[in-house]
């Protein structure tokens, strides 16, 4: 199982090289506003995160703002220059700097580099560009257009300028602001365009909105090919030191144009035809390996069989009904994009009228080859549960190669669009600061949290067969009429036959970034416990009202997380602190509400061994049990995890379902 997740990275990586080789990529995006969701395409050191709409490049106000510097930069990165040609870009972005002292301090960049860390001591004058070691050398590898809001430095222009660095914080040319109208530091919108091509680096600026005429600010000739790589990381950096200020980008948008390779003559065209093709062979046969390899782990599903489906649908006892295409065409007004209820989950699904009842049906998308696979989840997994906390499977119907699902109808929709607010009803906002008429009250939030705790409880441990959901997220859980949370959605389900305890986890990685455990990442397999963690932070989400937040790129880096944020809160003893403020003080009782966010907080311990079982929750949210303890700062994320030294009967099971050998742990 390893084997594949290392073949499937292989893949993915030798594409990678393959098509670095030969394409050299145009790059061009652009962030009206950010948003939560957007830290997907955004790499934010630390000390960055997204935040009421921008990318608070230094923390925001929620807490000390002193002494930090950040990075935040695009994901993907940019082809400067190669042999003798260099690319040219233009770039737009809306900076507002708010200081908190007189002057703020210290200030802003846009930078390009190879090397996206955030140095080490690079707060206060060093404006997250550099540091005292680095400052200076061509290791730097940094170019900066700095908007400095404070003098640091006998060197340092004054108060307000612009400058442009390279690989150091003082400006190779520099700019006093105070006759140009523009004062980067007035808590103002300052929309600001940067222009490369032909050598020349040319700063624009101005202080309505880009409504108005650009002010040309500073344009020194520069042949940027000579300081940086040919491939750099676009960003943002900024610090602050006893001054401080708030440093935010509301937008930016970047063209960057294609170098054409015209050099035909050249053998380059040998070097990387050659390897490639050898490569294509070669994936060609890993693929040819892999995929054979999957079929035969996938006995019981073949995907290329229909009829066996039917036949594995027909056999198993509780069979869900089987419908006519025609019933369901005609039930759902012949799948009218009026009665689309919402999409996902590799399908479409739509409200229909059978029988003079409302019912939900989903059609799974045709050319989704996964859709298959997850029909068959879908039918045989809760077609045969029942639990008034899952969403029930009614029907089904395979015919003229469509594979459609019916479900009861849930009234109320989805859970996402109360905690979040939705798009869809004119409320984009996500931080819960401003009203929104979507919302549930305490009561209902705890029942709901029950809700999910029961039928997970009686997926890993009530039916007959051990299930795992892998993919517990708020848009998942449904709200009947009563507003009775039923989870739903079984697309990524698996079974395991309980006896067999050593292959209860699976293989593939899925589920939802945000709700992944940071062990699946490793594994790259679902288990009880990767649940239990999705699980974990549903609660959080469902008790402060916030998105989820995002894990990005490394093993233990969560960025804008929920799960950081709440224990940070708990760490300084305010975890009521992080209950959504749209709830009344009167409704929620502090000892309650506090129980809830620690047990979250337990589900989501970064050591899979230390989260508690679905059952143990149940007792905690019964009032029968103490929730577990939660050390006051969140534990490093440790792999191999080391088994506790001691565990209830009950959890045995899991530790020995685990696949870390005890010899790699004592070893340590
Ligand atoms: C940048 O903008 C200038 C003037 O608006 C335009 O002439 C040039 O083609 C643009 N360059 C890129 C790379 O988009
Ligand atoms: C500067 O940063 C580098 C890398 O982050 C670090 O190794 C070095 O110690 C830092 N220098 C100082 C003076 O902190
Ligand atoms: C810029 O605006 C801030 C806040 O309004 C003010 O304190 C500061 O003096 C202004 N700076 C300049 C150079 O005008
Ligand atoms: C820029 O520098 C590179 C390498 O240092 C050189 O090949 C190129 O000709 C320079 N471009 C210009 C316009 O001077
Ligand atoms: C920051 O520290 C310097 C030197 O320690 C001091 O002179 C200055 O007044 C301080 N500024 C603020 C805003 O606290």
């Amino acid at each position: 199982m390893h084997l594949l997740w290392l073949v499937k990275y292989q893949l993915a990586s030798t594409i990678f090289i393959i098509i670095s080789l030969n394409k050299v990529t145009s790059l061009d995006f652009n962030f009206p506003t950010f948003q939560p969701q957007d830290d997907h395409y955004l790499l934010l050191s630390k000390n960055s995160k997204i935040y009421l709409d921008a990318i608070q490049v230094t923390p925001d106000i929620r807490g000390p703002i002193q002494d930090y510097s950040g990075r935040a930069f695009y994901y993907k990165p940019y082809k400067l220059w190669k042999k003798n040609q260099v690319a040219s870009f233009n770039t737009t972005f809306v900076l507002n700097i708010t200081p908190e002292t007189t002057p703020g301090g210290e200030g802003l960049a846009f930078i390009l580099t190879s090397d996206i860390t955030l140095p080490q001591n690079s707060s206060g004058e060093w404006l997250g560009i550099v540091n005292a070691t680095s400052n200076g050398t061509s290791q730097a590898g940094i170019l900066a257009v700095e908007f400095d809001t404070r003098k640091s430095s006998t060197q340092d222009g004054p108060d307000n300028h612009v400058g442009i660095n390279i690989n150091s914080i003082n400006s190779i040319q520099d700019v006093p602001l105070i006759n140009t109208g523009i004062n980067i530091s007035s808590g103002v919108d300052v929309t600001i365009k940067v222009q490369y091509s032909n050598d020349i680096i040319s700063v624009f600026g101005s202080m309505n909105n880009g409504t108005s005429l650009m002010t040309l600010l500073v344009s020194p000739p520069l042949n940027l090919s000579s300081y940086l790589q040919e491939d750099v990381f676009l960003g943002f950096s900024a610090s602050t030191s006893n001054y401080t200020e708030l440093n935010c980008v509301k937008s930016w948008e970047f063209s960057g144009v294609d170098i054409v390779d015209n050099d035909k003559s050249d053998l380059v065209w040998v070097y990387v035809t050659v390897p490639t093709v050898i490569l294509f062979i070669l994936i060609g046969g890993l693929v040819f390996f892999f995929m054979r390899l999957r079929r035969k782990s996938y006995l019981e599903t073949p995907e290329d069989a229909y009829p066996r489906i039917e036949d594995q649908i027909k056999y198993s006892s509780m069979a869900p009904k089987k419908f006519r295409l025609r019933e369901l065409t005609r039930a759902t007004g012949g799948f009218s994009p009026q009665n689309k209820l919402g999409e996902g989950g590799f399908g479409t699904v739509y409200r229909g009228l059978l029988e003079n009842k409302e019912v939900a049906v989903k059609r799974v998308s045709k050319n989704s080859r996964q859709g298959k696979q997850e029909f068959v989840a879908e039918v045989t997994t809760i077609g045969s549960l029942h639990h008034r906390n899952l969403v029930k499977l009614t029907g089904w119907c395979y015919e003229k190669r469509e594979l459609l699902l019916v479900y009861e109808f849930m009234p109320n929709g989805s859970l996402d669009k109360y905690l979040f607010g939705d798009k869809n009803f004119g409320n984009t906002n996500n931080h819960g600061l401003e009203g929104c008429s979507l919302t549930l009250d305490w009561e209902t939030r705890r029942r709901v949290i029950h809700g999910v705790a029961q039928a997970l409880d009686y997926l890993h441990n009530g039916c007959e067969k051990r299930v795992l959901h892998r993919d517990i997220k708020a848009s998942n859980i449904m709200l009947d009429s009563d507003y009775n949370a039923k989870l739903g959605d079984f697309g990524l389900a698996r079974t395991i036959q309980k006896r067999n305890e050593t292959h209860h986890s699976t293989k593939e990685i899925a589920g939802t970034p945000g709700y992944m455990a940071p062990e699946t990442f490793l594994t790259g397999r679902a288990t009880v416990e990767t649940d239990v963690y999705a699980f974990g932070v549903l609660v959080l989400e469902v008790v402060c009202g916030r998105r989820p937040g995002n894990y990005v790129y490394a093993q233990d880096d969560y960025k804008n997380s929920i799960v950081y944020w709440v224990w940070e809160m708990h760490g300084k003893g305010k975890i009521v602190g992080a209950v959504d403020g749209r709830l009344k003080k009167e409704e929620i009782m502090e000892e309650e509400v506090e129980c809830v966010l620690v047990l979250g907080l337990a589900c989501c311990h970064p050591n899979p061994h230390h989260r508690p079982s679905m059952r143990t929750v149940l007792q905690v949210l019964n009032g029968e049990a103490q929730p577990p303890e939660v050390p006051k700062e969140r534990p490093a994320f440790m792999w191999p995890a080391m088994p506790p030294s001691f565990k209830e009967a009950e959890d045995r099971s899991l530790i020995q379902g685990t696949i870390t050998p005890f010899t790699e742990i004592t070893g340590r």
